[in-house]
């Protein structure tokens, strides 16, 4: 697939048909993670797929009820559930190297988005799920406390293609020279 097909056609998937991703597929997906860049190579990310009904259902009642991607975290066969490693990201020697702190979020957003892209590429849908309560599937799936969790995505076959949200025109968000933004 053309990487621009792929960042364009790439939506956020909320229906799932119920049909098992393989193992060798789910590979591929984690092999798209594993070459993300990262705060020098210093890969804080780490992935839990969850398979198990009973797990996915128990996370699921981690989202408010409002959340669109409420049914396909049961729906979906598998969600991910993408963790980083605190305290690596952006770090030297213990310090902080820059006033930004911890850039676990960042390096694990990458991630996310290669996974998605990868995940787009081979016929699966996802959608990042970020609002959620985040101390409690940590204590459902026994994460450690130098580690936290970031987003989650079901990840499965399309049930139904998502519509996609309007973008910002390029002119709204690129300056040339200097920063030309509301201030
Ligand atoms: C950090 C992050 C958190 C998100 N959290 C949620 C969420 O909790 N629930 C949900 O349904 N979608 C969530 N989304 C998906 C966005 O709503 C979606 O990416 C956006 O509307 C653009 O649509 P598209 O992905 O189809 O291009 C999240 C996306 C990101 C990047």
């Amino acid at each position: 697939m053309d990487l621009m097909d792929a960042i364009k056609g790439r939506r956020s998937i909320r229906k799932y048909k119920p049909d098992p991703v393989s193992e060798e597929t789910l590979q591929k997906i984690m092999e798209a993670v594993r070459w993300s860049p990262s705060w020098a190579n210093t890969q804080c990310w780490e992935v839990i797929i969850v398979k198990d009904p009973n797990i996915k259902s128990v996370l699921a009642n981690t989202l408010t009820k409002t959340n669109p991607s409420l049914s396909s975290m049961t729906e979906a066969p598998i969600v991910l559930v993408l963790c980083g490693r605190k305290g690596v990201s952006g770090f030297k020697k213990g310090e902080a190297t820059t006033v930004k702190g911890d850039w676990l979020m960042f390096d694990t957003g990458i991630a996310m988005q290669n996974l998605c892209l990868t995940a787009h590429a081979l016929g699966l849908g996802t959608v990042v799920v970020g609002n959620f309560d985040h101390k409690k599937v940590e204590e459902i799936l026994g994460v450690p406390q130098n580690a936290e969790v970031v987003a989650m995505t079901p990840l499965g076959y399309p049930a139904a293609e998502g519509s996609a949200p309007k973008r910002k025109e390029p002119s709204e968000f690129v300056f040339y020279e200097k920063y030309l933004g509301n201030k």
